[in-house]
């Protein structure tokens, strides 16, 4: 049997592609291997988020060319965001590959590709317009926790984000399939399913009947029952709405967490950024947010130094993480990316100024994390044992809380998945320690 394997450069949604390459490989008569030397084909799945996401897929293409000059069997492919992107232009810079195929459908398709594309590489990167199949197998690495698509695309258009121009226009998963997807992990023992999508909380605008997500979440919830946790990324701030709060606050399944993406804290950027809110709007959806879910813990992620930003607005930046009190949040420096509106606007923030900004961000993430996890201490809280955040010491168990805090404990084995009570005892800003109490 060919041999294959999947390297991911990019998100929660690169991941689940890679997940679905393999899937649909493995239909096609494909067995994984960690090993590139045994592999017949090595399928790269790019991300074009920022340019340094793009040169890191780049270089590792270099030392893929030396093994195929070794063994011109290997066929070589690259996926995602960074071959819906690029196109044509990627075999023209690296004639020695094989398949270049994009997002969404296309994924589907690879099988095909490959069969086609001995001695010439086949490129298929139209603008995806679909969904990934139904009736093909999701191969998925962890056995307690999914990563469920909902929706694919983007119609926001922020003026930074290359997303609208990889992943297509918006477009959502009838809520059947979702539901008969999600009862086959669970009958599959998943005990954790995080419901993906660029904006989830847009979800089924375009559905006919429309769908709310909040409709969605209540109908999951019927269906799990008690026993399994369900999460979602990402949720843009425009679409929070009471709906959504009071199914968060109502639906047992659902975990007290939100990724809630600011971007900036002054409103002269977030319209610069064409983002749709005001910083005044942001804090009331925040506040409603917690209002019905008091045990609220949000993250977010930051852009320092997008183009015209002055020292102003990025103090405003920093006083929005205080205000907000951010349980954790992924800050980036502003990276142009060709074609989208920000690369094109006047006053780029040199290089030295946007470093020094992301370095302020970081500082003062590190000194709220604690803050909100030291809050934790003293308190007991339902864990999830999770293998992948094991520590060395072997001692030592770990998990995840309902709100997505790690927590590494003393207190002996325990199953992966099963769900436990800890008594923190210390905290640091990036994780929690504690004591085993209970196994529930
Ligand atoms: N759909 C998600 C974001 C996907 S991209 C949302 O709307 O929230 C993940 C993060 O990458 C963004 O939230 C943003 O902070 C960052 N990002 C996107 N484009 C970027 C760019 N050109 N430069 C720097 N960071 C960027
Ligand atoms: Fe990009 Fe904005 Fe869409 Fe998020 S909402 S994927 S940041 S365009
Ligand atoms: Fe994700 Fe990168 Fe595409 S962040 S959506 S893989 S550009």
């Amino acid at each position: 049997m060919p041999k294959l394997k999947v390297v991911t450069f990019g998100c929660q949604a690169n991941e689940l592609d890679s997940a679905r390459i393999t899937g649909t490989l493995a239909k096609a008569g494909y067995t994984l291997t960690e090993d590139e030397a045994e592999a017949d084909l090595v399928i790269l799945n790019g991300c074009s988020i920022r340019e340094k996401a793009e040169q890191k897929l780049y270089s590792r293409l270099g030392t893929l060319q030396a093994l195929k000059a070794k063994n011109p069997r290997l066929q070589l492919g690259v996926a995602g965001c960074l071959a819906q992107r690029e196109g044509e232009a990627l075999p023209r810079r690296f004639p020695y590959l094989d398949l270049v195929v994009g997002n969404g459908e296309h994924i589907a398709e690879i099988p095909q590709l490959l069969t086609i594309s001995r001695g010439r590489p086949s490129v298929a990167t139209s603008e995806p317009i679909g969904l990934f199949p139904e009736d093909v197998e999701i191969q998925r690495d962890s056995r307690i926790r999914a990563w469920v698509g909902i929706m694919e695309g983007c119609d926001n258009f922020c003026a930074f984000c290359v997303v609208p121009f990889t992943r297509g226009r918006e477009r959502s998963r009838h809520p059947d399939d979702i539901l008969r997807e999600v009862m086959h992990l669970r009958e599959a023992g998943y005990k954790e399913i995080t419901l993906l999508g660029q904006t989830v909380n847009s979800y089924g605008r375009k559905l006919d009947p429309p769908v709310s997500f909040a409709e969605l979440l209540r109908r999951i919830d019927a269906a799990v029952g008690p026993g399994m946790r369900v999460r979602f990324t990402t949720s843009h701030p425009r679409d929070i709405t009471p709906e959504l709060a009071e199914a968060m606050a109502r639906l047992d399944s659902v975990c007290e967490h939100i990724h809630l993406p600011v971007q900036a804290g002054s409103t002269r950027t977030l319209t610069r950024m064409e983002r749709n809110y005001t910083r005044q709007e942001y804090l009331e959806k925040v506040s409603l947010l917690r209002s019905a879910v008091p045990e609220l813990t949000i993250t977010t992620d930051i852009i320092a130094g997008f183009p015209g930003e002055t020292e102003a607005d990025f103090a405003e930046t920093l006083s929005l993480m205080e205000q907000v009190g951010f349980d954790a949040c992924f800050a980036f420096k502003f990276s142009a990316r060709r074609g989208t509106p920000a690369a094109d606007l006047p006053d780029q923030v040199p290089e030295p100024d946007k470093s020094e900004r992301l370095s302020r961000v970081f500082g003062l993430q590190a000194r709220l994390s604690l803050e909100r996890n030291r809050w934790l201490v003293g308190r007991t809280v339902e864990v999830m044992a999770d293998h992948d955040l094991q520590k060395r010491d072997p001692r030592l168990g770990s998990g995840r809380t309902r709100q997505n805090k790690i927590v590494h404990f003393w207190g002996g084995e325990v199953q992966e998945g099963s769900l436990l009570t800890v008594q923190i005892t210390e905290a640091t800003s990036h994780h929690l320690k504690g004591l085993l109490i209970a196994r529930l």
